[in-house]
């Protein structure tokens, strides 16, 4: 067979070009991964704001402060709590008339939740 240097070559392109990918793509899995932990950390020592808070544990049942099928509308509140611990209180605890206890906010977050309800409401 004739020596081909440009076959070669091309053999020797196609292999680096190979193993490129395959690198990049290794780089981009260890970085992938690398954020994933770093989100959990974020997580692991931030505090949930009270916009996030609302939205999972309160919008379902009064959309938007509006009232819906499972609960009132909280946009008089202020009313009816006179003081931001009334209302902490409350949250906390819940009532009998189907308001479900918030027992698992830091007060960091309970905190959040209620600057954020006398921002928005
Ligand atoms: C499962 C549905 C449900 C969820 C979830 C819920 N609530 Fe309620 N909420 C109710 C019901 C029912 C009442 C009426 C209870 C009562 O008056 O005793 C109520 C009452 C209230 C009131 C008093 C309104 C007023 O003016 O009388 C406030 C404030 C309130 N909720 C805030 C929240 C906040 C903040 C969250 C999220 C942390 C939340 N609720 C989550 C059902 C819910």
């Amino acid at each position: 067979m004739k020596f081909k240097p440009f076959s070669l070559i091309f053999i020797y392109l196609l292999l680096a070009c190979d193993w490129g990918c395959v690198m990049t793509e290794e780089v981009k899995r260890i970085r992938a991964a690398k954020n994933c932990d770093n989100r959990y950390n974020d997580l692991k020592n931030g505090y949930l704001t009270g916009q996030q808070i609302f939205i999972r544990s309160c919008n379902t049942c009064h959309p938007g402060g509006k009232q819906s099928p499972l609960g009132p509308s909280i946009l008089d509140y202020k009313n009816k709590f006179k003081t931001t611990n009334e209302l902490k209180h409350f949250i906390v605890q819940g009532s009998k008339s189907g308001m479900p206890g918030q027992t698992n906010l830091t007060s960091e977050e309970l905190e959040n939740l209620v600057q954020y309800l006398s921002k928005e409401f």
